[in-house]
């Protein structure tokens, strides 16, 4: 038997109504004024939410604006290098999202003539394509009346509800979900979506939020209850891991040695300096044996130190300059600097790459 508090109902006719209105109201003066909010290309605006869901608004606008300068319709991005994806999407973490935006790219070409489908179960038979985006792009681009939850939306309606449950937890997201699908307006989806969402990046914030600016205060239980932090309840987070790293600088004649990352791990076919975890528990003798492809560096300064976080993890690397033998061994590659703009490279590279730069 479970003791914890029954979900409350959902929202009647007319509360519904009166929350849409005033929210709508707030949303017309209170929006940020966003680069894919002046578009209703549903290609432009697939992109945005592809990389939303994990970065902040004020990264992606130039990730977004170049990602669309490089590949400006679905057709470029299908007939792309899967390389270029990565390195155009590189810096944003969670590669497998650029792939299959990739992937779903050469899907829309094939199967939709190139135009993102303005149908729901089409959209979500997409690579990468799960309910939130295809809520996002429908909802957006073609006003369609599907509802979206993200981490914003299901806070903002957890609170003005007072729904029990742990953030991300199974059973508050269904009543989330059934809450949003209920209070979805018959016009103006896109634009009732974007203002959840907004209410939730603006007012209605994890650990400090507005509720004197709220649209929604007099309605709120979270406000009511007093602590509208407390809802939704937090969720058992998984630790963040520190991995110690050390990395080669081998530059010889203006090429800098680089490997690529191997198939089937974390951040497949990204290229990043010759690095080896910092164990230092290690013997010595191993220790210097310990560097992929038996590169056996003569190790000099240290050059400097980058940090770097990412899913659950906070990298930090420390970069020594070496010398290695004449003859690089495979699998590591000597690049030119001039070569290395299209190169996926890892995030943490690419700081490297930013403050060492050409020799
Ligand atoms: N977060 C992700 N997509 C968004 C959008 N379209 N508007 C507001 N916040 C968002």
């Amino acid at each position: 038997m479970s003791d914890s508090p029954p979900f409350p109902a959902l929202p009647k006719k007319d509360r519904g109504a009166r929350l849409r209105r005033s929210l709508l109201a707030w949303y017309q003066t209170q929006r940020r004024d966003l680069p894919w909010r002046r578009t209703r290309d549903p290609y432009a605006i697939w992109i945005s939410e592809a990389m939303l869901q994990q970065t902040r608004v004020a990264t992606v606008i130039d990730y977004w604006r170049r990602f669309l300068t490089v590949f400006p319709s679905i057709a470029d991005l299908a007939a792309a290098d899967e390389d270029a994806v990565l390195a155009a999407w590189s810096g944003l973490g969670y590669y497998r999202r650029a792939r299959s935006l990739h992937a779903a790219a050469q899907a829309i070409v094939e199967r939709h003539g190139g135009r993102f489908p303005a149908n729901r179960e089409q959209a979500l038979a997409l690579p990468g394509v799960g309910e939130y985006t295809a809520g996002a792009v429908l909802s957006i681009a073609y006003d369609m009346p599907e509802a979206l939850v993200d981490g914003n939306v299901e806070r903002v309606l957890a609170r003005v509800l007072g729904a029990p449950g742990a953030a991300g937890s199974g059973p508050l997201k269904r009543f989330v979900w059934a809450v949003a699908h209920e209070l979805m307006p018959e016009d103006d989806a896109g634009l009732w979506n974007q203002a959840l969402m907004e209410l939730g990046a603006l007012v209605c914030t994890p650990t400090q939020p507005r509720c004197s600016d709220c649209p929604w205060k007099r309605s709120c239980a979270a406000w009511a209850s007093g602590s509208p932090t407390d809802i939704p309840a937090p969720k058992t987070r998984r630790a963040t891991q520190r991995l110690d790293l050390q990395g080669l600088w081998v530059v010889r004649e203006g090429r800098v040695v680089l490997m690529q990352r191997p198939e089937g791990g974390a951040m497949a076919g990204m290229w990043e300096l010759p690095t080896r975890r910092s164990e230092e528990s290690l013997p010595s003798t191993l220790w210097s044996a310990a560097w992929p492809a038996g590169l056996r560096p003569r190790l000099g300064a240290p050059l400097m130190e980058a940090q770097h976080a990412i899913t659950h993890h906070r990298i930090r690397i420390q970069v020594l300059e070496a010398r290695v033998a004449a003859r690089i061994p495979s699998p590591a590659y000597e690049w030119d600097f001039a070569n290395l703009e299209g190169l996926p490279l890892t995030g943490i590279t690419k700081k490297v790459l930013a403050q060492l730069g050409r020799p």
